[in-house]
C-alpha cells in the first residue's frame, strides 16, 4: 500500500495534488481539505467482486412492490415520504448533541415492534444505549445492537443477522482495513458509505447513517456523501432550546418540502403535532416588541413569535443583533421604517429575537419584523389577536407572498381578527398606523 497526501473539493470532489485557497475546478473559496488516498496496488476486493447481470423490465408492467416501513411517528414518516424505503439509503446529519441518536433509538423501538432492527452503534457502548432505552421506557424483543466500528465486521453482521431495518451511528466513527486513513477523513467516509450501500441494496436493507455536522454544515464527511445516499436528513434546532426540526435536503422517494417538528424532553424526542398552539402558549400579548406571524414549513402553516427590542444606544455606534433571523436584512428593514415610516432609529440598539430557537427564513416575515420594532419602538403592545405577513419592497410597500390562503385560513382558524397582511395594508406606514 503506497499512500499520498491530496486535496478534495468539498463541494466538487476536485482532486489537487497541493493546497490552494481556490478549487480550480469549481471555483469556490477554501473548499479544499487534506486527505490520504492509497495509490498501490489497487484494491483486489473492489475488481473482482462481480457484476450481477440485471435483467431489462417494461415500466408499464412492473407493479410497485415496495411496501414502506411506517415508525408511527409521524413527524418522522411524513418528512421521509410515507415511511421508510426497504434497501434506501438515508442520511440523518445535524450537529452533535441535537438528538440524532435518541430519535433513531426512539425509532428503531418502533419499527422493531414488527421487524428485525439492529443498531450498529461505534459512539456508545451497548450499556449506554440500554440505559437511554431503559430511561425512554422503551421496550421491544427484536432490536438487537452491536458495538463496531470496523466496516468489514459490520458488513458481515448486517449479512449475517438479515435484519429489515440497520441504523448505523455514525458514519465518522467507522473505518475500513482497506483505507489506510483515519475514520472520519473523507476517503474513509465515502469508501464506507458505498460499500455499506452495496450491501444493503443487495439485501434490500432499510438503513439510517448518522452523520455530524458542524454549525455551518461544514464537515468534509457528511457533504461529500450527499451524492450517493438516496435520503438526507436534517436534524436542526438550537442545542439550548427544545425544538428540533426535521427536513429533507435530498429524498428520492418523497417531497423535500415537508417538516417534522419535535421537542427535546426528559423522555426523549416528543412529536408537536400542533406548533402554533406551543408557540402561543408562553406569549405575553401586552409585552411590548412581540408579534406574531405565520410561517410556512413546507405545506404547513404555523404561528411564530417575533420580538424585538429597541433601546437607546450608549455608544456612538448603534447596536443590531438578530437571533434566529438575517441580520442584512434586519438592516434593510431599518433602513426602510426609518425612510418610510418616518422613525428615527439612528441613536437606538435593535435586538431581533425569534421565539423557540427557530429561524425564520422566508420574506413573508418581514412585516413581522417591522410590527415588532414599532411595537418596542412606540411602546404599543400589539395584543391578543393580531398577527401578521407580507414582505417588505425597498420603497416601504408590502408585497404578496406564496400561500397567502393558507396563512388566512390558519389565522382564523386560531382566530385571529386582527390580520396585517397585503391583501389589505399596501404601504408599512399604513401597518404601523394601526397601532400608533
Ligand atoms: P443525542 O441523541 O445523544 O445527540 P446526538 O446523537 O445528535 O449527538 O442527544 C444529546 C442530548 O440530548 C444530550 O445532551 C442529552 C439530551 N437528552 C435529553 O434532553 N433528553 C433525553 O431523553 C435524551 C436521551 C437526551
Ligand atoms: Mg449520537
Amino acid at each position: 500500500m503506497k499512500l499520498k497526501t491530496i486535496y478534495v473539493c468539498k463541494d466538487c470532489n476536485f482532486q489537487a495534488s497541493k493546497w490552494q485557497g481556490q478549487c480550480e475546478n469549481c471555483k469556490k473559496w477554501n473548499t479544499l481539505y487534506e486527505d490520504v488516498i492509497n495509490v498501490g496496488k489497487k484494491d483486489k476486493t473492489l475488481s473482482k467482486t462481480p457484476r450481477q447481470l440485471k435483467q431489462v423490465v417494461n415500466l408499464n408492467t412492473e407493479k410497485s412492490v415496495l411496501t414502506r416501513i411506517k415508525t408511527g411517528i409521524e413527524e418522522f414518516d411524513r418528512v421521509i415520504g410515507a415511511g421508510i424505503t426497504p434497501g434506501s439509503l438515508s442520511l440523518l446529519s445535524g450537529e452533535p448533541g441535537i438528538g440524532k441518536s435518541t430519535l433513531t433509538l426512539q425509532i428503531a423501538y418502533k419499527i422493531a415492534k414488527d421487524n428485525k432492527v439492529l443498531i450498529i452503534s461505534g459512539e456508545e457502548s451497548i450499556e449506554q444505549i440500554a440505559n437511554r432505552a431503559q430511561r425512554l421506557k422503551l421496550e421491544s424483543e427484536n432490536l438487537m445492537a452491536i458495538n463496531e466500528f470496523n466496516l468489514e465486521n459490520i458488513i458481515n453482521i448486517i449479512e449475517n443477522q438479515k435484519p429489515s431495518f440497520v441504523i448505523i451511528d455514525s458514519i465518522q466513527v467507522i473505518s475500513s482495513m482497506e483505507i489506510e486513513s483515519t475514520a472520519g477523513s473523507v476517503s474513509q467516509v465515502r469508501y464506507c458509505t458505498e460499500k455499506i450501500m452495496e450491501t444493503i441494496k443487495n439485501h434490500k436493507i432499510a438503513t439510517l447513517l448518522i452523520g455530524h455536522v458542524t454549525k455551518d454544515g461544514n464537515l468534509a464527511g457528511p457533504r461529500s456523501l450527499e451524492h450517493l445516499v438516496d435520503t438526507v436528513l436534517q436534524l436542526d434546532g438550537d442545542r439550548y432550546h427544545q425544538l428540533r426540526t426535521l427536513r429533507s435536503a435530498k429524498n428520492r422517494f418523497g417531497s423535500c418540502d415537508e417538516v417534522g417538528i419535535f421537542e427535546m424532553t426528559e423522555d426523549g424526542m416528543l412529536e408537536v403535532p400542533n406548533p402554533s398552539a406551543k408557540f402561543l402558549a408562553d406569549r405575553d400579548p401586552n409585552a411590548l416588541g412581540s408579534t406574531l406571524t405565520i410561517t410556512m414549513e413546507g405545506t404547513r402553516p404555523f404561528v411564530i413569535e417575533v420580538q424585538a427590542l429597541v433601546s437607546p444606544s450608549h455608544f456612538g455606534y448603534p447596536k443590531r443583533s438578530a437571533n434566529g433571523f438575517d441580520l442584512n436584512r434586519l438592516q434593510m428593514l431599518i433602513a426602510v421604517i426609518e425612510k418610510y415610516a418616518k422613525i428615527n432609529l439612528q441613536n437606538q440598539d435593535i435586538y431581533i429575537n425569534i421565539v423557540g430557537g427557530l429561524r425564520l427564513k422566508e420574506p413573508g416575515a418581514d412585516l413581522s419584523i417591522i410590527m415588532a420594532i414599532a411595537s418596542s419602538f412606540l411602546k404599543k403592545p400589539l395584543g391578543h389577536d393580531l398577527i401578521c405577513w407580507g414582505e417588505i419592497g425597498l420603497s416601504g410597500e408590502i408585497r404578496q407572498i406564496i400561500q397567502a390562503e393558507k396563512r388566512q385560513k390558519e389565522a382564523k382558524k386560531l382566530g385571529f381578527t386582527n390580520i396585517i397582511s397585503p391583501d389589505k395594508h399596501k404601504r408599512i406606514s399604513d401597518a404601523i398606523a394601526k397601532i400608533s
